[in-house]
């Protein structure tokens, strides 16, 4: 990727997530709380899902993860087929292609201007980058553009966002307000909609993931209680399937 340091969004963008120690930060964040913890594997598995639910058996496919990061989900789809991750930051590559063996196709580039043509891959997968698209140029409707063109005719793009009405996030909100900082930029079904209207698919599918952490704030880690809440999540989900901190949509083009 040619970083042009003239453009103002990828500018900022490359100073948030380009320093040495952003991956070690993500990856600290990801792995350390159990709730926390919880909801990323959870997550992971729910994805998972949806592939396989999706894929004829034994067949191959291609795969790209877009904001791939340190690579969580690409050792997971490495198992399905040929993974491709796409990152704007260096140092979040880096670390991919450890967690990854080097099996990965890593690239640098910006999720508002993928490098490759249309119809390229089965699957597009995209989880934490939309929400963190919060600054005055981001584009989120520009990346699903994007993530749109590059999946191939009846292949599926999986994205994850994170909702507004959760107890984490709404702190998480506060607080951005309180520093003056620019909040993350949550979502609603309802804001779903809106950035899904104009694209044209076969289908549309919003799932709410784990309703119940809903209502933990980030400092009440319940260890103990994992099993539980596991538990209650899977009825919630079922009694309440567009309730919880995060949204997964599935659209099949
Ligand atoms: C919060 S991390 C999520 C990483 C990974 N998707 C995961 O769930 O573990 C967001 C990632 O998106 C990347 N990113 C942010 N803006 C981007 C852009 N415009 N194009 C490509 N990557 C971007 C960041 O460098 C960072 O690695």
């Amino acid at each position: 990727m040619t970083t042009n340091h003239t453009n103002p969004r990828l500018k900022r963008l490359l100073k948030r997530y380009g320093k040495k120690t952003s991956p070690v930060r993500w990856d600290f964040f990801v792995g350390y709380r159990p709730l926390v913890r919880y909801r990323m594997e959870r997550q992971t598995k729910k994805l998972l899902g949806l592939i396989k639910r999706n894929q004829q058996s034994n067949q191959e496919f291609t795969l790209l993860d877009v904001g791939c990061g340190t690579g969580r989900y690409l050792t997971h789809f490495l198992s399905l087929g040929k993974a491709v991750g796409v990152d704007i930051s260096k140092p979040m590559l880096e670390q991919a292609e450890k967690n990854t063996n080097g099996r990965a196709t890593l690239i640098q580039a910006d999720a508002e201007n993928l490098p490759f043509k249309d119809n390229t891959f089965d699957v597009v997968t995209c989880s934490y980058l939309l929400e963190n698209l919060n600054g005055p140029k981001d584009n989120p409707k520009k990346v699903l553009n994007e993530m749109y063109r590059v999946t191939k005719n009846k292949g599926q793009i999986i994205f994850t966002v994170e909702t507004w009405y959760s107890m984490p996030n709404l702190i998480s909100y506060v607080i951005s307000f309180l520093k003056r900082k620019t909040p993350l930029n949550f979502y609603s079904v309802k804001k779903i909609k809106e950035l899904t209207k104009r694209i044209d698919v076969q289908s549309i599918n919003i799932y709410g993931l784990s309703p119940i952490t809903v209502f933990f704030p980030w400092a009440r880690d319940p260890l103990s209680m994992m099993k539980l809440i596991e538990r209650i999540d899977n009825k919630l989900e079922k009694l309440m399937p567009l309730f919880g901190t995060q949204l997964i949509i599935e659209i099949k083009k």
